[in-house]
């Protein structure tokens, strides 16, 4: 994939030269100072007989800050399972009362390589709430969001996905993922751009750990390239009533089928030191609590690359000059200089000083929505054309502000007047959007988005996965025992340490034709309220 064509990059900026492993000495001291506080005492408690009648020690980890970096891996997560400490079935009966997270470190005392996974160390099955687990209607209700879930397999609920469907899904797919009894096989067609792949598959290597025996057998097929492919058009109102492939990628539009899933920054983006959420998130949390917002520059901030979309080069004319203000700060990312210096100005929580920051799609959806949204900031969204998993449930005025395509310069200028002059309402949306984003989008729910659209989409198969000929199988270990630097690190942070110790959350209905109809209709009413106020405000300037 050409470089050029990359867009999904925090602050939509290029990643130009940045794809070349890290040299070492620029790796280090960014680390260093990046190392959270984590656990190294191990004390090997309990071993918990399961079903399998198979033995599997595991450990439980508390917090003290001697982890540092590289150096832990002896007593980190992938250490090798030395010890084992008994403990009688009555003291198993006490612990899993107190529902103690139980870790399970990965396997890596075997030379792990593709295809050969450690057999059965793992529990096949885990229920945590033996022996009575909670009700469907005790269970928490996910996120709104996930009722698009629904919507996005909508094109199959009647003739369900045969074999064939899947097969035709192959033409642009990065890979293939068959999920059979917990584990995962993989056949890759073609290498993904940067790390989008590998982290991809880390990420639903994690899900398996995280719920296993959950996640029923599967058979799909991804592409890890940014624009959605299915178009409509090729499939609605047409004689030979063909069904669409189902294909899983990253986002979507209104005139494509594309299946939405998480994309692999959740995990983590070694090429741009990008943070697994999980920690990057806290960051960002820590950061808003630095700077309050009337602190913050009275002005709408963005950074990126502006060569990939010619709507990016338009913001460009909205920088401050000599003659004029438009209220804007914007910056063209370079990725070369950042290089050098270690990343200390893409650092995305020290990113969040301004009162307002501005989203602009790429060619298509960009991975920093989300750290910009959780800024506390209010977001300037340039009319946006795609969505991935959780952004059509953002709503205008609630959680953003929306900004014209085609006039920017002044519908952020009168934004950024119309903020400061209420500063209150400009404070509640930013807030609000960065309490969804740091609370519904939280990686206990992305890993449950997964679950379900994965576990909804089983359910169309209509015939028995096999393994391919050409796919191997692929677990934890086999990604991360053998990584190195960044990718490693980046591994050890987001590893699901063990089975989850709650079940998913419960799935929400779909919309139905006539709240979804709301929901639209409210948008645009809202998106004209703005357009409104801001024909008002040129008229009385001018
Ligand atoms: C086994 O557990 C006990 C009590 O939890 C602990 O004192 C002991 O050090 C453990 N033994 C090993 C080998 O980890
Ligand atoms: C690690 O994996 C190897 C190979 O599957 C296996 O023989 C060994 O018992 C495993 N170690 C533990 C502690 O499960
Ligand atoms: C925008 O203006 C600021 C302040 O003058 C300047 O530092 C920055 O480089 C400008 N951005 C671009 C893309 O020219």
């Amino acid at each position: 994939m050409k470089m050029d064509q990359e867009l999904g990059k925090p602050n939509g900026s290029s990643c130009q030269n940045t794809h070349k492993p890290f040299p070492e000495k620029i790796l280090l001291p960014m680390l260093a100072k990046s190392i959270p506080g984590r656990s190294s005492v191990a004390v090997l408690l309990l071993l918990i007989l399961l079903c399998s009648g198979a033995f599997f020690s595991t450990r439980l980890l508390d917090s003290s800050p001697s982890f540092n970096g590289f150096h832990l891996q002896h007593q980190s997560i992938f250490s090798p399972l030395k010890s084992h400490n008994f403990t009688s079935p009555s003291d198993n009966a006490v612990v899993q009362k107190q529902k103690k997270v139980v870790e399970i470190p990965l396997n890596c005392s075997i030379g792990v390589t593709k295809g050969n996974c450690p057999a059965n160390y793992y529990p096949s099955k885990y229920s945590p709430e033996n022996p009575d687990p909670p009700s469907e209607e005790e269970r928490p209700t996910c996120p709104d969001y996930f009722r698009w879930i629904h919507d996005d397999l909508w094109p199959w609920r009647e003739t369900g996905i045969t074999e064939s469907m899947v097969q035709a899904a192959r033409r642009t797919a990065n890979f293939r993922l068959v999920i059979l009894n917990g584990r995962a096989y993989v056949e890759t067609y073609q290498k993904s751009f940067q790390s989008r792949d590998t982290f991809t598959l880390w990420g639903i290597l994690q899900l398996l750990r995280r719920y296993p025996g959950q996640i029923p057998d599967l058979d799909l097929m991804f592409d890890c390239v940014d624009w959605p492919v299915v178009k409509k058009r090729d499939f609605i109102d047409r004689p030979d009533h063909s069904t669409p492939p189902p294909l899983f990628r990253y986002c979507g539009n209104d005139d494509t089928f594309d299946i939405v899933f998480p994309d692999w920054s959740f995990w983590g983006w070694p090429e741009i030191n990008i943070k697994p959420w999980e920690q990057l998130s806290e960051d960002l949390r820590e950061g808003n609590r630095r700077s309050t917002w009337v602190d913050r520059e009275p002005y709408a901030f963005w950074k990126g690359n502006p060569i990939v979309a010619k709507t990016r080069e338009d913001l460009l004319k909205c920088n401050v000059s000599d003659t004029q203000d438009w209220g804007a700060r914007v910056y063209a990312q370079d990725w070369n200089k950042e290089q050098q210096q270690g990343y200390k100005q893409s650092d995305l929580a020290s990113q969040c000083i301004h009162r307002y920051k501005i989203y602009i799609e790429g060619s298509a959806w960009s991975v920093s929505e989300k750290y910009i949204l959780a800024c506390n900031s209010l977001t300037l969204l340039v009319k946006t054309h795609y969505y991935d998993f959780f952004t059509r449930s953002l709503m205008p005025l609630q959680h953003y502000w929306p900004v014209k395509d085609e006039d920017k310069c002044r519908s952020i200028k009168h934004a950024v007047e119309w903020g400061n002059k209420n500063q209150e309402k400009a404070q509640e949306i930013g807030q609000t959007a960065s309490r969804f984003i740091l609370d519904e989008l939280k990686m206990d729910n992305v890993y449950d988005y997964m679950f379900h659209v994965l576990s909804e989409y089983a359910k169309l198969l209509k015939y028995k996965p096999t393994i391919p000929p050409n796919a191997v199988e692929l677990c934890s270990e086999a990604m991360a025992c053998p990584a190195g630097g960044l990718e490693k690190k980046f591994m050890e942070d987001s590893i699901a340490r063990g089975p989850n110790t709650n079940i998913p959350c419960s799935l929400p209905p779909p919309y139905g034709p006539a709240s979804f109809h709301i929901i639209t209709e409210k948008t645009e009413s809202l998106i004209e309220e703005v357009d409104r106020l801001e024909k008002q405000y040129w008229n009385n300037t001018s």
